[in-house]
């Protein structure tokens, strides 16, 4: 399947076959595709954490709101953490990284302050999110980004010290009787026209 083929049967899963597991190799596959997620000056200020234990599942299940029950059927959670210090950032992280990005943090990122490094620190983790995605799709996989959790009660599950969760993706085998998938609910998109300008 081409890409394009693959963007219009992809679709946020809303109910998953509990039966149905992801192997191990799958899994392993995905989080080297997470390790391998681009971002600006390679700052990487991420921490994927990919929940199969069926226990600590359930609890996190439990602080996701209107996501509880599909992430109990999924196969997998995984949650997307970011750095949430940016002296940890800059001690860890940039320290690491060649001159030239150095200086362009220096010149472009540290002037926005704690609250604008902190935002920009998200936007590469949401970059890494739509990497996942599309990945996923493209290995015939179903998932569910979810915005819908309670980041705090995630950290105090996940102990991920210098991290804080931003959202979490189920990822499994749909139930066949999913309303959502676009065979049976066709996907809603702005028109072409309006979202894009060719010019
Ligand atoms: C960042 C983000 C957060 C989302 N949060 C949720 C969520 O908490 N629960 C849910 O069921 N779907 C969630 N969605 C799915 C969107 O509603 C969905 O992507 C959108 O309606 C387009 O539909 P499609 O993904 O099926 O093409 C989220 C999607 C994104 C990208």
């Amino acid at each position: 399947m081409n890409f394009l083929d693959i963007a219009k049967n992809r679709y946020s899963t809303k109910q998953y076959n509990p039966d149905e597991k992801l192997s191990t190799d799958i899994v392993q596959q995905l989080t080297q595709i997470l390790q391998l997620s681009p971002s600006s000056i390679n700052s990487q200020p991420w921490k994927f954490t990919i929940i199969s234990d069926e226990k600590i599942k359930s609890e996190i299940a439990n602080v996701s709101y209107h996501n509880l029950e599909k992430i109990n059927q999924a196969s997998h959670l995984v949650v997307f953490n970011v750095i949430d210090q940016v002296a940890k950032f800059e001690q860890e992280n940039l320290s690491q990284l060649p001159e030239g990005a150095v200086n362009y943090y220096n010149q472009h990122v540290k002037p926005l302050g704690d609250a604008g490094i902190k935002n920009w620190m998200q936007h590469q983790v949401y970059l890494s999110l739509g990497f996942f995605l599309a990945a996923a799709a493209s290995m015939g996989i179903d998932s569910t980004p979810m915005e819908g959790i309670q980041p705090e009660a995630y950290n105090n599950l996940l102990q991920h010290e210098g991290y804080t969760a931003l959202f979490a993706v189920a990822i499994g085998r749909r139930d066949p009787e999913d309303f959502n998938q676009p065979t049976r609910k066709p996907k809603f998109r702005r028109p072409l026209e309006e979202v894009t300008a060719t010019i």
